[in-house]
């Protein structure tokens, strides 16, 4: 079985000529070291006799030493030496290790399987065909064998090995093995796997891993490797309707302009037809250049530059794709999200949605309900917690071309980016677009703000006043609204405590709920500033996130943030509705500044502090400031 060929030395060209030839499988090992995971991929490395030399020498010094296993090689230390290295690199989630057999290539993640590492599974997975699901056949059917087997049939894998591991253990019962393989095939009934085959097999000894070894004669099947090396995962992406992301459109000279990027699917020549779905233009591919020269066809996973017969409008992260079957285009859109931070995603606020190669703005509009990945049930929650999984709609800033995830992996995935620190906190499969984006439409209307402003003779806006509780916020804006009514001005204020009895009704004081109280807020100020006002609005408004929602929702220069900047000690001295003290007390939960948090205004266009000056002092700089 080993792939270490004569032709290396013989002839290395053809060596590499036939390695390039091989087809190559990507699969994931889903379990964990107690089941024997390491032994299993150490196995399959050795026997491919991809290991460098030194390692196979330490390996077998070390297993006399250390290992658990005689005299024999200990392959878990082979891999548990590779963990080590790994975990040098802290910044690399999965590990991916690559060998090969005579008859194909494989790319192996390896990732540990235990809950917290749902965010690595997942990443794994997302680009495997095949997933080993390892059980020991002692202990059956887990509830780590359920989870494993939902992520894997969430990112779109069909084919599953059931590996039952440690045979040796139960006498290589055939018994034992049959019931295990019925009760895995009726929970997975439902997932939506083209086949599952399992393979009874001892890791350890080496039972139907690379060959029968004769304790198993009631099984008929393929050892594992040989099932590695013959599954057919068509490869229907070359199949599927042609897509590809616009990643730069290549302009050296003014006679030619290519628009390139890698095919995610389908097969494309000159003389096809392609669709901007964006704008629905059409043209013609005129042209498919590479570095090669040119091709007369080239299929998904390629790098391309095509150049087209008609000059449409192109840019970077348009979908490039197949006029009769064209993606969705839609700026809402309901979809699987799995988180993959310690913060907790919150619906409402603003995130970046990244998608081939388009980023927008999104919310997520809803959590219609999180997924239990131990037990599949469905349960209602408000937030999503590192490594949970959501069913969620999305509200996008611009409206973006996708296929459904279980159409096409490739153009039906996103990943959500914190917008402050760049992080990816989450990663989306899409299901389906919202129904309702179709049918609302923009109304027309006559009077605009414009209209509305020059009527009342001013430039809408809002000031945006944000401070802890106690800070003075309500105070100074009710002083500057009193200075703005009397020089004639029209303005209205949008105060957090009156707000909340009313629209906002609803809502309490978890980080959830606040984001939703401010993201309701920005909106209606906006409807305020279309309505020509001036609006002030008086919300502690603790996170930057949230502030920042508000600022995007308004056009530059009409969002005015006041950073209300009196010190803590002070605004808990005044303690004017005695809700510090409450607080200090134990018997009010979330209170900003004590047990919750406050986000200072990076670059407030204005600060003042409330300990140093009176109201009526504040109030006046800020309307000279801001009217003067
Ligand atoms: S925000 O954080 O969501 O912006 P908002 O400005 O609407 O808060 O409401 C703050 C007001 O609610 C405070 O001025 C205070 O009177 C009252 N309040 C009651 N409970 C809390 C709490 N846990 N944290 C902060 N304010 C609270």
């Amino acid at each position: 079985m080993s792939h270490k060929s004569n032709l290396i030395a013989e002839d290395i060209h053809q060596y590499l000529k036939k390695q390039e030839e091989k087809s190559m499988l990507r699969f994931i090992t889903c379990g964990s070291v107690d089941d024997g995971k390491s032994t299993l991929i150490g196995r399959l490395l050795w026997d491919s006799k991809l290991i460098f030399e030194d390692q196979l020498a330490a390996l077998e010094a070390d297993s006399k030493r250390v290992g658990t296993q005689g005299e024999d090689v200990d392959y878990a230390l082979l891999l548990d030496g590779l963990q080590a290295e790994r975990e040098q690199g802290i910044t690399i989630d999965v590990a991916y290790r690559f060998f090969s057999t005579d008859k194909r290539k494989f790319i192996v993640a390896d990732t540990p399987g235990h809950e917290q590492y749902t965010r690595n599974m997942v990443t794994g997975a997302s680009t495997a065909e095949v997933a080993i699901i390892l059980i020991d056949a002692r202990k059956g059917v887990l509830t780590q064998t359920r989870r494993h087997s939902y992520l894997v049939s969430l990112v779109g894998i069909r084919h599953v090995v059931l590996a039952i591991n440690k045979m040796d253990l139960v006498d290589y019962a055939a018994s034992r093995f049959h019931s295990i393989r019925e009760e895995y095939e009726t929970f997975a009934a439902g997932l939506g796997f083209e086949d599952v085959t399992a393979i009874p097999i001892s890791a350890l000894k080496g039972d139907n891993v690379i060959e029968a070894n004769g304790h198993t004669p009631w099984y008929q099947g393929p050892p594992l490797l040989e099932y590695l090396e013959t599954v057919q995962v068509v490869d229907d992406a070359a199949s599927r309707p042609f897509r590809m992301a616009v990643q730069w459109v290549n302009r050296p000279n003014l006679d030619f302009r290519g628009f390139s990027g890698t095919i995610a699917s389908g097969t494309l020549r000159p003389g096809d037809e392609v669709v901007v779905p964006s704008s629905g233009q059409k043209s013609t591919v005129a042209r498919i250049v590479t570095m090669d020269g040119d091709l007369s066809q080239a299929v998904a996973g390629q790098a391309v530059t095509l150049t087209l017969q008609d000059e449409i409008d192109i840019s970077r992260g348009d979908l490039l794709s197949a006029p009769l079957a064209r993606p969705i285009h839609t700026d809402q859109l309901r979809a699987h999200v799995v988180w993959m931070h310690e913060e907790p995603l919150l619906p409402g606020r603003g995130y970046l949605l990244k998608t081939g190669c388009t980023t927008v703005p999104a919310q997520i509009s809803d959590l219609r309900r999180k997924v239990n990945v131990n037990t599949l049930q469905q349960e209602p929650g408000k937030t999503l917690g590192l490594n949970e999984v959501g069913v969620c709609n999305l509200s996008l800033g611009k409206a973006i071309s996708f296929d459904p995830y279980k159409e096409n992996r490739a153009t039906g995935n996103f990943i959500l980016i914190d917008r402050f620190s760049n992080a990816t906190v989450g990663a989306g499969m899409i299901d389906f677009a919202l129904r309702r984006a179709d049918n609302i439409h923009w109304q027309a209307l006559d009077i605009n703000k414009q209209a509305r402003a020059e009527q009342k003779g001013q430039k809408p806006r809002v000031l945006w006043f944000t401070g802890l509780s106690g800070s003075g916020k309500s105070t100074i804006a009710n002083l500057v609204e009193k200075k703005l009514h009397s020089m004639g001005k029209h303005s209205y204020i949008l105060d957090g405590d009156n707000v909340r009895h009313g629209l906002n009704r609803d809502l309490g004081f978890t980080d959830a709920d606040r984001v939703e109280n401010i993201r309701r807020v920005a909106e209606t100020a906006k409807l305020f500033v279309d309505a020509g006002l001036i609006v002030l609005v008086s919300f502690i408004s603790p996170f930057k996130s949230e502030r920042q929602l508000a600022r995007d929702l308004l056009e530059p220069g009409e969002f005015i943030e006041v950073y209300v900047n009196t010190p803590l000690a002070v605004c808990e001295q005044r303690d004017p509705k005695g809700l510090y003290k409450k607080a200090r007390a134990g018997q009010l939960k979330n209170f900003t500044g004590i047990d919750s948090a406050y986000e200072a205004p990076e670059k407030p266009e204005i600060v003042v502090n409330g300990a140093e000056k009176s109201a009526e002092e504040l109030a006046e700089e800020i309307v000279r400031e801001v009217f003067g």
